[in-house]
């Protein structure tokens, strides 16, 4: 296992490219079940996830290929069964269950467990499913989901889920006849993945709406695609140009779906803007204390929760973060603590009173975020601070450290 050193206190300056989506590229590969022809995606970032992903395509019969950021998935006889030992390391393992029921009509996919973050359940996936006529039953730990043709539904979704909305946007497009998905996330990736499906010729209106409609088609061609730039990835290193007091320029960076952390981090005294080369960030005034609250996109998300609590402790005054999407999603405030910030956490709600100091320190990584987290207090404390167990960072952030020392941070990665 690795660990990373950061020395901290250095002004970040200088250019970052973002890299591919996460959490667009791995429901696309997924997608990819569905197409009988190839599929070649193009700025697929190297991830271990991905290289999870595409293990688990190979076992489910296709053909991967990788060049760099770019990747062929070719169909081959499908098998159904998606095994305990991947899923149990990427809960998106998940998203082969519609693909798998829409091409063969059978999946064997085991059911994920907890999670560092939350419950997460699933149960909106099968809900959804069911409606559209497929059968599950738990074995030994496994979701066994059998069907015919799976037939158009209406349904509506409890909560906007992204990856429930996912699984039922890939079965509805080889379901007979129409679908309609009500009350569905509108996160970017759910419409990276729509516009990859419309390329292969499934019929999809509404993404990125709270009602997505599709026409059912008999065949999936490939297509050529290239993944979105990754939005939390973009939006970590925003934070890292405020919280070292740097100025940084982010190529590709999806500017419009960061809409909601752009303006929070501008409230906090930032000043981000767009140049003709990318988005210019950097932080010319004291930063100040905000309030955050996690919601569905548009609002402010999630996966960017850790980061800005970060910065929180690095502002003038007191900030408030709720967390309304997950019931365990905390995990960095110990290990912030643990580098001299001051935040009491009461149920769903974080008080952060910013001393706009943090101590560096070895801390512990828990989940991908708050790794993140983590890392970007690193970079702005004082002394030396050591992140443990960040093989969760590689799951989620491509060479981190190379792309941060590159505009001149200190990091240098051990084995532990
Ligand atoms: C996706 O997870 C992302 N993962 C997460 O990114 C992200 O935090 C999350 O969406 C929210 O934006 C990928 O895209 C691979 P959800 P997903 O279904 O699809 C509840 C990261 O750091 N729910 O939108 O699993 C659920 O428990 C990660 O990159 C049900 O109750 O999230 C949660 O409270 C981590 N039943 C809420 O909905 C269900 O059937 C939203 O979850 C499904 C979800």
């Amino acid at each position: 296992m690795d660990k990373l050193i950061i020395e901290g206190g250095v002004p970040l300056t200088g250019t970052i490219d973002v890299s591919g989506s996460k959490n667009a590229a791995l429901p696309i590969l997924f997608a990819a079940i569905l197409a009988s022809r190839a599929a070649i995606l193009d700025n697929v970032p190297d991830l271990r996830d991905i290289h999870t992903t595409l293990k688990l395509l190979e076992m489910l019969g296709c053909r991967c290929d990788r060049q760099g950021t770019r990747i062929q998935v070719a169909p081959g006889e499908l098998k159904p069964e998606a095994p305990y030992d991947l899923v149990r390391t990427m809960r998106a393992s998940v998203l082969c269950l519609g693909p798998l029921l829409a091409r063969i009509g059978q999946a064997r996919v085991a059911l994920p467990g907890g999670c560092a973050i939350g419950a997460r359940p699933v149960d909106q996936h099968l809900k959804g499913l069911e409606q559209m006529g497929a059968r599950f039953e738990l074995e030994e730990g496994y979701i066994m989901g059998r069907c015919r043709k799976l037939k158009g539904a209406h349904i509506t979704f409890d909560m906007p889920t992204v990856g429930g909305t996912e699984n039922l946007l890939m079965a509805a497009s080889l379901a007979d006849g129409e679908t309609v998905l009500e009350n569905v996330a509108r996160e970017p990736e759910v419409v990276d993945l729509a516009n990859f499906l419309t390329a292969c010729g499934a019929r999809i209106e509404g993404q990125g709406t709270s009602c997505i409609r599709i026409q059912g088609v008999t065949e999936l061609g490939g297509a050529e695609y290239a993944v979105m730039p990754d939005r939390i990835e973009a939006g970590t290193f925003l934070v890292a140009a405020g919280i070292t007091g740097g100025e940084l320029l982010l190529r590709h960076c999806p500017f419009t779906d960061l809409e909601a952390v752009i303006l929070k981090l501008q409230s906090m005294g930032m000043e981000i803007s767009v140049t003709a080369d990318g988005v210019l960030a950097k932080c010319g005034n004291p930063l100040r204390g905000t309030d955050v609250t996690t919601r569905p996109h548009p609002g402010f998300p999630t996966d960017m929760q850790a980061q800005i609590m970060a910065l929180m402790c690095m502002a003038e005054g007191a900030s408030v973060v709720e967390e309304s999407i997950f019931e365990n999603r905390f995990m960095h405030v110990l290990e912030l603590m643990r580098m001299g910030a001051q935040i009491k956490v009461s149920g769903h709600t974080a008080m952060v009173r910013g001393t706009g100091r943090l101590i560096g320190a070895p801390v512990m990584a828990s989940d991908l975020r708050a790794s993140a987290s983590l890392v970007l207090a690193g970079l702005a404390a004082k002394g030396v601070t050591e992140v443990r167990r960040i093989y969760h960072l590689d799951r989620g952030y491509e060479r981190i450290e190379n792309k941060l020392n590159a505009v001149g941070a200190r990091i240098r990665r051990e084995a532990e």
